[in-house]
């Protein structure tokens, strides 16, 4: 298949060029179209098409059992996807839609099983990207949509990413420049007696206590009612994030004891690389000696690492480094994100990829 590359840099979302109408109307007819988000790239296709879903599955090479988020372009279009819909959703929706938001809701009948991993329920969000806004509007359909990766390698923040991971596999790529959150959306569970957090995102726990004046569950602070209960955020089990290179974190916030990290880090052997504070490197330029090394840094704050921190993945994987080593920041607020993905991506390196 050849892939069409189509730069919507340039494009006035209000009035789409006729590139656009087209990979609208082939994600309507079934095909798939990689579009740019706030969050990451996502792969679209029609919601209400199962061969279109069994299409994404495919293609991304993921697990069955790890369901789909669906995309709506405006939230007035939410009864077409969701039934029974809590007040909390609407009070959500008001306030941080178009965004990173996304609520786990329970499904309409017309939105095919599998995009939900046979579960009764459907995660729901509304991208804040004017060409995602524009797709979706124009196809006239939800639209399914994972990230645009292959399982379990980082999700795409920049059009190359995708371009790495699907050129030749879908039809259309859309091209919308570097993502402004670079951390997938926050996925929020509200069947139930608790409300939780079962990803956290770059709209944090504060953020929705404050909209719905009642405590939100942290992942892993809420209590398994029965342990017949299927997961509820079934893809949180899998291996994710991770770059072919070893990801080790820095974990010291003390300058001194961040200084003995970084001198164990130089010792090592192999092609190293660092993913840094500006701070943080100043540190490590003062003390590098001859010691050659990959280095990208991301300023100060969560907000800003989170945007970086998959594009230096896969910078780093074509320079073929062997260790990525990767500054830790607090986990509260949005850093909480960040972390939790750079925690993943640490992991059980040596784990098959399911
Ligand atoms: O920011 C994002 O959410 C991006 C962009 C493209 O919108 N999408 C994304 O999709 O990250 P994906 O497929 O990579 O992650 C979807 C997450 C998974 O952790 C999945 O388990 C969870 O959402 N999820 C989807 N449907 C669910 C459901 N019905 N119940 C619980 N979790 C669900
Ligand atoms: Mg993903």
């Amino acid at each position: 298949m050849i892939t069409k590359w189509i730069d919507c840099l340039k494009m006035d979302p209000a009035h789409p060029e006729r590139w656009l109408r087209d990979a609208a109307d082939c994600l309507r007819d079934g095909g798939l179209v990689a579009f740019p988000t706030e969050t990451v790239y996502g792969l679209g296709g029609n919601a209400y098409m199962d061969t279109a879903v069994s299409e994404i599955y495919r293609v991304k090479g993921r697990p069955q059992d790890n369901p789909l988020i669906v995309h709506l372009s405006r939230p007035e279009d939410l009864d077409q996807v969701a039934m029974d819909i809590p007040e909390e959703a609407e009070k959500l929706f008001a306030v941080f839609s178009p965004g990173p938001l996304t609520l786990v809701l329970r499904r309409n009948s017309r939105i095919p099983k599998r995009v939900s991993a046979g579960l009764d329920t459907v995660a729901v969000r509304i991208p804040d990207h004017p060409i995602a806004s524009a797709l979706i509007r124009l196809s006239g359909v939800p639209v399914v949509a994972p990230s645009a990766n292959l399982s379990g390698k980082p999700s795409p923040t920049r059009a190359w990413h995708v371009r790495d991971d699907m050129d030749g596999k879908i039809p259309y790529i859309l091209e919308g420049g570097p993502c402004r959150f670079g951390v997938e959306s926050t996925v929020l569970d509200l069947n139930g007696e608790q409300i939780s957090i079962l990803r956290p995102g770059a709209i944090t726990q504060d953020m929705l206590e404050k909209v719905l004046k009642r405590h939100v569950y942290l992942p892993g602070e809420r209590k398994q009612t029965s342990a017949e209960e299927p997961p509820r955020a079934p893809g949180m089990k899998y291996r994710h994030y991770a770059p072919k290179a070893r990801v080790k974190i820095l974990e010291e916030s003390d300058k001194a004891r961040l200084e003995e990290e970084l001198r164990e880090a130089l010792s090592q052997e192999g092609e190293i690389a660092f993913y840094l504070s500006d701070r943080t490197a100043e540190l490590l330029r003062r003390m590098g000696g001859n010691r050659a090394y990959g280095l990208i840094t991301f300023g100060e704050g969560a907000a800003p690492a989170s945007a970086g921190l998959f594009d230096a993945f896969r910078r780093f994987d074509e320079l073929g480094v062997e260790r990525i080593y990767v500054e830790a920041l607090s986990d509260r607020g949005e850093g909480l994100a960040y972390m939790n993905r750079l925690r993943k991506a640490a992991a059980d390196k040596d784990r098959k990829p399911n």
